[in-house]
C-alpha cells in the first residue's frame, strides 16, 4: 500500500487509437466524435469524470484528433450567432462541453498501444494516483462506477481496475483477471491479468472494461513494458507485473505500487468503437430521454412489432 493517500483529481482520457472497426467513418472524424444521441461519445466521458470529481482532464490524441480538442474550446462564430438569435437553450448547449474540466491534450505520436498511450500522460500526472477512461468505452449515466472505484484506492490505496463478468466465449476479447474475494461484495482482490487469453487459459470471466484508478508506479513499469499482444505495448502487461510484484513480496519495502483490486460492475456499458455496441447505446439511451424517448419508443415499438 502506498504511504500516504493523496486526493484524486486527474483523469486520462486515451483517444488516439485508429478506430479501425468503425471504417470508414473513422477516416477523418475520431470514432469519439461519433454522435450518441445529440452529444459525441468522448463528452459523457467527460462527463463522468467530472462527475466523480476529478476536474483535470488529460486526453491522449493523435493525427486526426483536432475535433477532439476544438469539441471542448469555445466556439466564438457559434456562440455569438446564436446569442443574435436569442436562443439560449443551444447556446447553453455550446458553452456546456467547453465549461467543464480544464482539459489538457498530448499527443501520442504513433499509436503504439494502450499502455503506451497511459505512459504519455506521465509527465502532466507527476507521482499522484489518477484515473483512466477509455474515450470509446461509455458507463451509463445511470450505473456510477469510478466514484466507486475512486473509493476502494482511497481505502486501499494501489490500483483498481473495472470488472465484468463475461461469457466464456467473449473472454478473449478483453483482458482478463484471477481474482480472490474481499470482504466487499462488488470487490475483489486482482492476483493476475492476461490479456485477450483463449478461452482455455483464462483465469476468470472477469473482464477488463475501460475504468482504471492507477497508483503513479505504473509509469515505471510501463517504460520498460515490451510489446506484447499485437505488438501493442499493453496496459494489462504493466498491471499483471504491479499485481504480481505485490503478490510475491513478503515485505512492505517490496510492496511499492500496492495491490490492485477490481470493483465488479454490474451496470450498463457500452463499446461506443463496436458497432452494435455503438446502436444499442444510441437505442437505450434515445428512449432514456425525457424530450426525445416518449415519440421514439411509441415508433420503436411498431417498427418492431410490423417490420421485424
Ligand atoms: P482499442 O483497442 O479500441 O483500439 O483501444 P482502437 O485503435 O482505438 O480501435 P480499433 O480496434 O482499431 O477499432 C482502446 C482505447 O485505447 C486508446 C483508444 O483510443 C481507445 O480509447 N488507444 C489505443 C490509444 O489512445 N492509443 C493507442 O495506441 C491504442
Amino acid at each position: 500500500m502506498t504511504e500516504s493517500h493523496p486526493k484524486i483529481t486527474k483523469a486520462v482520457i486515451p483517444a488516439a487509437g485508429l478506430g479501425t472497426r468503425f471504417l470508414p467513418a473513422t477516416k477523418a472524424t475520431p470514432k469519439e466524435m461519433l454522435p450518441v444521441v445529440d452529444k459525441p461519445a468522448i463528452q459523457y466521458v467527460v462527463e463522468e469524470a467530472v462527475g466523480a470529481g476529478l476536474n483535470d482532464v488529460l486526453m491522449i490524441t493523435g493525427r486526426n484528433k483536432r475535433p477532439l480538442e476544438d469539441h471542448f474550446d469555445r466556439n466564438y462564430e457559434l456562440e455569438s450567432a446564436l446569442a443574435r438569435k436569442g436562443d439560449e437553450s443551444r447556446l447553453a448547449k455550446v458553452q456546456e462541453s467547453s465549461d467543464l474540466a480544464t482539459m489538457h491534450y498530448v499527443r501520442q505520436g504513433d499509436p503504439r498501444g494502450l499502455g503506451h498511450a497511459v505512459l504519455c500522460a506521465a509527465p502532466h500526472v507527476g507521482r499522484e494516483p489518477f484515473a483512466v477512461l477509455l474515450g470509446d468505452d461509455l458507463i451509463d449515466p445511470r450505473d456510477p462506477l469510478l466514484q466507486r472505484m475512486v473509493e476502494i484506492q482511497e481505502q486501499h490505496g494501489g490500483s483498481v481496475v473495472a470488472l465484468m463478468e463475461v461469457a466464456p466465449e467473449q473472454v478473449h476479447l478483453y483482458g482478463c483477471a484471477a481474482v480472490k474475494p474481499t470482504g466487499d461484495s462488488d470487490v475483489v482482490e486482482v492476483t493476475g491479468l492476461v490479456e485477450k487469453p483463449e478461452p482455455a487459459d483464462a483465469p476468470s470471466n472477469y473482464a477488463i472494461i475501460g475504468r482504471y484508478v492507477l497508483d503513479p508506479h505504473i509509469f515505471d513499469i510501463l517504460r520498460k513494458t515490451e510489446p506484447g499482444r499485437g505488438g501493442e505495448i499493453q496496459l494489462t502487461d504493466a498491471l499483471q507485473q504491479l499485481a504480481a510484484t505485490y503478490q510475491s513480496a513478503a515485505d512492505a519495502a517490496g510492496k511499492i505500487g500496492g495491490p490492485v483490486h477490481g470493483v465488479v460492475f454490474q451496470g450498463r456499458r457500452y463499446d461506443t468503437g463496436d458497432r452494435g455496441d455503438y446502436l444499442r447505446a444510441i437505442v437505450r439511451l434515445a428512449c432514456e430521454r425525457e424530450d426525445l424517448g416518449p415519440d421514439f419508443k411509441a415508433w420503436l415499438r411498431s417498427y418492431v412489432t410490423e417490420e421485424m
